[in-house]
């Protein structure tokens, strides 16, 4: 987490630094300001802690369709298995995965987030923390 933080502050540093170069200073503060921003929506998705109960109300609304008992070849939730194989991808994958989806998966097709329009990229990581719980699976 330092490491990143310490490599992200670098490159805004270096970028501040050849703006201001080419004598603009406003355009190097509003690209400071920008950089500052994205900086902080990154962070705050890598300290993202899963909020199962709000996991729980987001696979009781999209998730479950197919996730349930395993529609058109989606992981069910009792399927140890096949939560086997997906644990073994890492959290960052699998949440990466719900939100871009598979689109040429092994067992079928999993719509870019579920095909739920308003969930959050945090609502789909707590989906997915919640589904590994029930599952039953430790993800790294
Ligand atoms: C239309 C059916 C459908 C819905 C709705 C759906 N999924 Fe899936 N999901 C699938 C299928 C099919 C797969 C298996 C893809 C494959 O072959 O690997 C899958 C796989 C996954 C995987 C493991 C994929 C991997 O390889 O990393 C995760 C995690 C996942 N879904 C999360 C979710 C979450 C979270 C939601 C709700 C927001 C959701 N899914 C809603 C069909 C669905």
């Amino acid at each position: 987490m330092k490491k990143i933080l310490a490599v992200i502050m670098l490159v805004s540093f270096s970028i501040v630094l050849i703006e201001s170069c080419g004598g603009d200073a406003k355009k190097a503060v509003d690209k400071t300001k920008e950089v500052a921003q994205t900086v902080k929506k990154e962070v705050t998705k890598a300290v993202h802690t899963p909020d199962l109960t709000n996991g729980k109300k987001v696979y009781d609304k999209v998730c479950v369709a197919c996730h349930m008992t395993g529609v058109a070849g989606a992981a069910a939730l009792n399927d140890k298995a096949r939560w086997e194989e997906n644990a073994k991808l890492g959290m960052k994958v699998l949440v990466e995965h719900a939100i871009n989806g598979v689109p040429k998966g092994k067992y079928g097709v999993m719509p870019a987030r579920g095909s739920c329009t308003d969930c959050s990229d945090e609502d789909l990581a707590d989906a997915v923390a919640y589904m590994v719980k029930e599952a039953g699976v430790t993800v790294k």
